[in-house]
């Protein structure tokens, strides 16, 4: 379901906080994954500095793109393809997408309202389906 303008707002209003907090949200997102979820580490390379700068990349394209998603949908498609090879089942889409939240949550403390939650959660709901749609495709 598409976001409202209201939701739209929030993820951008509170991406701007999240992004001028003094630690880099997508290393302490990581952190936070293998602390959590330990299993998951041996997906990615020991060097992690290209992965956080990417992922990091990806989510301010989203956020860019939040009022128009379909324009995403070709480069989540190749993304969630190569997530495939990567060997990437699609259950984890959703620890991740947990693990993200909460770390910004943890960064914006009494300022990451429940309403901007759901806002995210929305955002990245129809994300995760669409790579996990694009994931059964083509092979
Ligand atoms: C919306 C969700 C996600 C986004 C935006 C995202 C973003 C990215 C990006 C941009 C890359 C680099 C692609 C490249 O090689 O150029 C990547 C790689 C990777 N992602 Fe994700 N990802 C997501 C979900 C997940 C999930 C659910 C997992 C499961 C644990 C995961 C595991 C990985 C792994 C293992 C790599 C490859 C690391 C490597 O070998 O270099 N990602 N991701």
């Amino acid at each position: 379901m598409a976001l409202t303008p209201e939701q739209v707002q929030l993820v951008k209003d509170s991406y701007s906080l999240i992004c001028k907090h003094s630690e880099p949200y997508s290393i302490l997102f990581y952190h936070q994954l293998f602390l959590k979820h330990p299993f998951v580490r041996a997906l990615f390379p020991d060097e992690l500095a290209h992965q956080t700068s990417v992922f990091k990349q990806t989510i301010d394209v989203l956020v860019e793109n939040i009022a128009d998603l379909a324009r995403m949908r070709p480069t989540l498609a190749t993304l969630a393809r190569q997530h495939v090879q990567y060997g990437v089942d699609t259950y984890q889409y959703a620890i991740v997408g947990a693990v993200l939240i909460d770390t910004f949550a943890e960064i914006l403390e009494s300022r990451f309202t429940s309403e901007a939650r759901k806002a995210w959660e929305a955002l990245y709901a129809e994300t995760a389906a669409i790579m996990i749609s694009e994931s059964s495709t083509g092979h």
